[in-house]
């Protein structure tokens, strides 16, 4: 593991060393394993993404400026695990196909998309989708404290941004600047004070100057917040929206793709429209989960169907503290 860890950028000797674990676990009888980390070295030639970069971008060391306000996010799902809208899916792999021509497409003057933002409601998928966005591209993802970033020192957040922004200007990777309304709030907003408007006005100037190695993504479940001088510093912006029937039923046969079931899930997902994709997911998890505590085979329907109706409650109770504030 050490080897393979020193070895990353570096794609020959990646693959030499990931061959001889799958070749020493497959030794050792642990088939299903070598199996799961063989597929995962060919990388998904079955998903409807383009293949991934053969190569993986190199990791410069991190440079102490930034090391406070950013930390690596390692991939934990892959393009199997994520439902995208067909519009979605043809922006992100017109991305990735312009990504890997980028010199082709610079070559010609022209400019390669690069900076994104993502709006929608909680839940709908921003983050998981940067994550397997990075992934597909071969490159790191790195994420922005925020909590870490804004400092209550007059002047320190925009120094502090400034430092993030040199890095993502050396470092191929994403940079994911989640919560991007905290940053980037109307400067018309009268509650705002000074300190956050020359922040808004930072952010601007960085935006537009940086020329990122790979992509800035910075993602929002408040558009509405947002100056409105942000939207045209992005080459992209993509919305994240809550599923449809019809991507209802295509998650969650996704989420029972290994689970037994008695009845068919997918004509469940009508009553799951207005639901977000993590609600829909507490409800399968919660379906799931009663199934094994009374110890039987496979989910009922009454189990779905109790699920969602905890899901709703707590849904009406969100509503209800809502409509006080
Ligand atoms: N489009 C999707 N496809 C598959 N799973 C999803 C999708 N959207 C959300 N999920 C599930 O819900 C969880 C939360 O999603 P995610 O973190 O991407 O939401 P988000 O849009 O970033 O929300 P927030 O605005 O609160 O940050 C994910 O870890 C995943 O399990
Ligand atoms: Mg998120």
């Amino acid at each position: 593991m050490k080897r393979l860890l020193a070895s990353y950028g570096r794609d020959d000797e990646f693959r030499a060393i990931a061959e001889q674990i799958i070749v020493e676990e497959e030794k050792k009888n642990n088939k299903v394993l070598a199996r799961t980390l063989r597929k995962s070295l060919e990388n998904g030639s079955s998903s409807s993404w383009p293949r991934s970069m053969k190569s993986l971008a190199p990791l410069i060391p991190f440079p102490d400026a930034a090391k406070d306000f950013v930390e690596r996010v390692e991939p934990t799902h892959t393009t199997k695990d994520v439902v995208l809208s067909a519009s979605n899916t043809r922006v992100f792999i017109s991305l990735l196909k312009e990504f890997r021509r980028t010199e082709d497409i610079q070559r010609k003057g022209l400019p390669v998309r690069s900076k994104l933002l993502f709006c929608g409601p909680p839940g709908c998928g921003k983050t998981i989708s940067a994550e397997v966005f990075a992934a597909e591209l071969g490159l790191p993802m790195f994420g922005v404290k925020l909590d870490q970033l804004i400092s209550s020192y007059l002047g320190e957040t925009a120094s502090n941004l400034r430092k993030i922004f040199d890095f993502a200007r050396k470092q191929p990777c994403v940079l994911f600047l989640d919560e991007f309304d905290a940053l980037a709030r109307s400067r018309d907003d009268s509650s705002e004070h000074n300190e956050l408007r020359r922040v808004v006005n930072s952010l601007l100037l960085f935006i537009d100057r940086l020329r990122p190695q790979g992509f800035l993504i910075a993602a929002t479940n408040l558009d509405h917040a947002l100056d409105s001088a942000i939207w045209r510093r992005f080459d992209e912006v993509i919305w994240f929206d809550k599923p449809d029937e019809q991507l209802i039923s295509r998650f969650l046969r996704m989420k029972f793709r290994n689970v037994a079931t008695a009845f068919d899930v997918t004509t469940k997902a009508d009553e799951l429209v207005g639901f977000s994709y993590a609600e829909i997911e507490r409800v399968c998890i919660q379906a799931i989960k009663s199934t094994v505590i009374e110890k039987r085979k496979d989910v009922r329907e009454r189990d779905f169907n109790a699920a969602i109706l905890d899901e709703r409650r707590r849904k009406a109770g969100r509503s209800r503290l809502a409509a006080q504030s």
